[in-house]
């Protein structure tokens, strides 16, 4: 038998973790791995079920612009298109101190921002991890945790040696950045439609969700108004064209995904008997996450894509969402590995439990399989070690990181499909348009944006690169503060809007 030589180091991963790893270089002596050939057959069937081809993204952008058509039409349709009451463009001179609460996927924040006109501003920030607990517990107490998190911080940033030095009886505008579905008549309400990325929180679907917090911030009886509800994407619309005029649409790829842009209220048809004035624009939150949802008509799912949705807290929910968000990636990519080991291709002799269980592998792991520079793939290896306790041969590691890549490369080409369908929607192809992007995965995940923008190519043409997405501006924090700026400038002028 020939013996395996082994070394050992550490690696620090870039989310600041040390992986211990250790290489071997004959490793596939030593147990029944599968040999190169095997995976690269495998690899095959698996890269041509990810593949999407430019026709058939050309066919799913039609039934995606159809969609929106669909929900600016008619009320309660699957793919939304909410109105949002944020009124046009900002001016770039806005001004003032504002504060900020976001509730997103993964983390709470509270910023305090300085908006100071120019294109500038300036943020102060705390941020809180969500725990599972407070995902699925009664909403009200959610809320109660966003009014006690704020609390802390404006005792800490509000104090008279603050940052903002609050005077009696002043009364902070805030704005409400929360991110999922809700329905709006007004900027500052907002009813529930339903939970996604995960959230369960109970008695909150079907309530007006401003209102709740409202009730929060009384009972800690909080120096603030709420001022506007916001959705990332509309803050992140809005923060984008603040420093960025020519941005015209905004992303999020993160936990979740979505799109915002801005639109004629006479296009709105759905809004036409509210006589609201149809020369002026209104911002879309268009919630695409649901794009073919129940239907699941235009969409290539896999099994595995149909695996993760059966099994998630809202089966047949936000179709398009599933097979792009970063909340899922990594589970899919552990459907593969998983079927492999039913298979009796991977992991043969070895106690495999660690991957067994659902959600384990973090979209992260993608994004740093595919980074990973080294020959011998050794960040791959630390990653099994480490996180799984399996060992993995070269081929093995190669076949991870092309699969992570076909799931990458899918989210990434998807995503220019939704963000084809609204610059066709409106026209924007041949002045072209800037895309304001934001989230974990446009962020972090290598070539994601160059992926979107070869995926832009492949639809339009030549003239499909005349469409950039860019790192957007904070919409959450900054986007959410212009926002309740510009609301309390149209009080200030009369132009509130109550229906
Ligand atoms: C939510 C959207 C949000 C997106 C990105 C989706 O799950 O429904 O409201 O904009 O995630 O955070």
């Amino acid at each position: 038998m020939v013996l395996s030589r082994r070394g050992s180091g550490s690696i620090t991963l870039p989310t600041g973790q040390t992986l211990a790893i250790h290489t071997r270089t004959h490793d596939e002596e030593d147990l029944p791995h599968a040999t190169k050939k095997t995976m690269a057959d495998h690899l095959r069937k698996y890269e041509s079920l990810f593949t999407l081809t430019p026709q058939r993204m050309r066919m799913i952008v039609e039934a995606f612009k159809e969609t929106l058509e669909i929900g600016l039409s008619q009320p309660d349709q699957i793919v939304p298109m909410i109105p949002t009451y944020v009124f046009g463009f900002p001016t770039g001179q806005e001004q003032g101190d504002y504060l900020a609460v976001d509730l997103g996927g993964t983390n709470l924040r509270v910023c305090l921002v300085s908006v100071q006109g120019d294109g500038k501003f300036e943020i102060t920030q705390s941020k809180y991890r969500l725990t599972e607990e407070q995902k699925q517990d009664e909403g009200q107490k959610l809320f109660d945790f966003c009014a006690e998190s704020l609390k802390i911080f404006i005792d800490t940033n509000l104090a008279t040696n603050g940052e903002h030095q609050l005077q009696p009886d002043e009364l902070l505008p805030l704005g409400f950045t929360f991110s999922y579905p809700c329905l709006q008549n007004k900027i500052d309400h907002g009813e529930l439609i339903r939970w996604t990325k995960g959230f369960g929180a109970t008695n909150t679907e079907g309530r007006d969700v401003a209102e709740m917090f409202r009730q929060s911030l009384k009972k800690y009886n909080l120096p603030v108004v709420l001022t506007a509800l916001i959705n990332d994407t509309t803050g992140t619309l809005i923060a984008s064209h603040y420093v960025n005029p020519k941005a015209k649409i905004a992303c999020i790829f993160g936990t979740g995904c979505n799109a915002a842009y801005m639109e004629h209220v006479a296009d709105i048809p759905k809004l036409k008997d509210l006589g609201i004035d149809g020369s002026v624009d209104m911002a879309i939150n268009c919630e695409w996450g649901a794009f073919d949802s129940f239907a699941h008509e235009h969409l290539p799912r896999t099994k595995f894509d149909i695996i993760v949705d059966e099994t998630s807290n809202k089966p047949g929910e936000q179709a398009f969402e599933k097979l792009i968000s970063g909340r899922y990636l990594g589970e899919i990519l552990r459907l593969v590995i998983c079927e492999l080991i039913d298979e009796g291709v991977l992991f043969l002799g070895q106690n495999t439990y660690k991957l067994e269980v659902p959600y384990v592998f973090d979209t992260a792991f993608l994004s740093l399989m595919e980074s990973d520079p080294t020959d011998e793939l050794l960040m791959i290896i630390g990653i099994f070690t480490h996180f799984f306790a399996v060992e993995t041969t070269l081929a093995e590691r190669q076949f991870f990181r092309a699969l992570a890549k076909s799931i990458g490369k899918r989210a990434a080409r998807l995503s220019a499909c939704g963000i084809a369908a609204i610059v066709s929607k409106m026209g924007y192809l041949d002045e072209g348009c800037q895309v304001g992007a934001d989230g974990s995965l446009y962020n972090k995940y290598p070539g994601f944006a160059d992926r979107i923008h070869e995926g832009l190519f492949d639809i339009f043409g030549e003239k499909g690169r005349n469409i950039v997405t860019h790192h957007a501006e904070d919409g959450s924090g900054v986007g959410s503060a212009i926002i309740a700026a510009m609301t309390k400038a149209r009080k200030e002028a009369g132009l509130y809007v109550e229906l």
